[in-house]
């Protein structure tokens, strides 16, 4: 693969917003850090429009002197270009049911995420533009790092090209949120999507698998709670580590560890025999994420992700967790050592 395009302020025009009306469907973690950024980058405040349902992501953002507007149909209705930054799960019912129907057909759809365009869950029409403006940063540090007119990571990408114009707009978009300061990305929902999933579904779970076994042999062998409790993660010598490996590079963070640890951790991991681990990583990626299968299992129970009790299918997986060895313990360590519970 050849190295990925990177797109800087002077490869986006903000003169293309002019006169542009411009739609954010949701003010949560995005929302609110995406519309605050556009205005300062000059979108006049009569320009923007929050479509937002009554709660209190609406009352903040009318505390932010935004026009806020609880009808979806009509605060998207003439708007040039719509923001979709509401929850992932409900965008396909929310834009499929109350926006698509009155949208103009020139309007730029954008979203920050490419799950729901990947799997093909918007019904976009043809003649609109699709684009993906995807942060790579929680929204506070979007805004606070677009307040110090540093930039963020961030993924752009076209995803239907309507109008013809998709990409200029996606990337004066871009630039106005603050994106290609420090260069966005080129990229597409299918990679995001696989990446992020990848992470969600294969990365991680074998991390927390990883813990717990470890746990298991610690404890076996006589370690206390207390004790592994803080070796492993409490004291936040793995979260150290990352800084470090995102700041200095994965591999030479470990200078900083005792020579017995860089010795011990390099030569377990050239020992460590990874085809196993490829081959249920590569039937993770293929037979989980790509193919769609995750996708339609989410679909089936999403509706269950509003119940209460055991019926809430994430409750009872994490149920599960903290009943396992290891969640048992953290709970009592905590509980005796005064420490936050949730
Ligand atoms: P959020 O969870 O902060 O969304 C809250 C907003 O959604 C509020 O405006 C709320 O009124 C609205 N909302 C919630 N349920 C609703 C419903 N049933 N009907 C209508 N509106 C509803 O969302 P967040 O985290 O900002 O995510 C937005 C998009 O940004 C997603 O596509 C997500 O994948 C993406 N993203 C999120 C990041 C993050 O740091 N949270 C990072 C990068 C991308």
């Amino acid at each position: 693969m050849p190295a990925a395009k990177i797109y800087y302020d002077n490869d986006a025009d903000l003169a293309l917003l002019k006169d542009k009306t411009i739609a954010f469907v949701g003010f949560g973690n995005q929302g609110a850090a995406q519309a605050q950024n556009l205005r300062d980058s000059g979108i006049p405040n009569d320009k923007i429009i929050i479509a937002n349902k009554e709660d209190h992501y609406a009352e903040d953002a009318k505390s932010k002197q935004f026009h806020v507007e609880h009808d979806f149909g009509k605060a998207t209705k003439d708007a040039d270009v719509v923001f979709l930054l509401i929850p992932d799960q409900v965008q396909p019912r929310v834009f499929n049911d109350l926006v698509a129907p009155t949208l103009k057909s020139t309007a730029a759809v954008v979203v920050a995420s490419g799950y729901n365009v990947f799997y093909k869950l918007l019904n976009v029409p043809a003649s609109n533009d699709v684009v993906m403006v995807a942060p790579r940063m929680i929204g506070s540090s979007v805004r606070s790092l677009y307040e110090k007119q540093q930039g963020f990571p961030c993924f752009v990408s076209v995803e239907q090209d309507g109008t013809g114009n998709a990409l200029p707009i996606a990337l004066a978009l871009s630039r106005a949120i603050g994106a290609t300061k420090a260069g966005a990305i080129a990229s597409s929902a299918r990679e995001e999507t696989a990446m992020d999933l990848f992470a969600e579904q294969a990365l991680w779970p074998n991390i927390i698998k990883l813990f717990q076994e470890a746990f298991h042999v610690l404890k076996e062998a006589g370690c206390s709670d207390e004790a592994l409790c803080y070796e492993m993660w409490m004291s936040k010598e793995p979260a150290e580590i990352f800084e470090r490996a995102a700041e200095e590079g994965f591999i030479w963070q470990l200078k900083h560890h005792s020579t017995v640890s860089q010795y011990g951790q390099l030569k377990g991991a050239s020992k460590l025999d990874g085809t196993a681990i490829r081959a249920h990583f590569n039937d993770i990626l293929h037979n989980q994420v790509l193919n769609g299968k995750f996708c339609k299992e989410f679909t089936a129970i999403e509706d269950a992700l509003e119940k209460e009790g055991d019926e809430n299918p994430l409750n009872a997986l994490y149920k599960e967790a903290e009943e396992s060895e290891m969640g048992a313990a953290e709970k009592r360590v905590r509980e005796n050592l005064k420490l936050t519970q949730h």
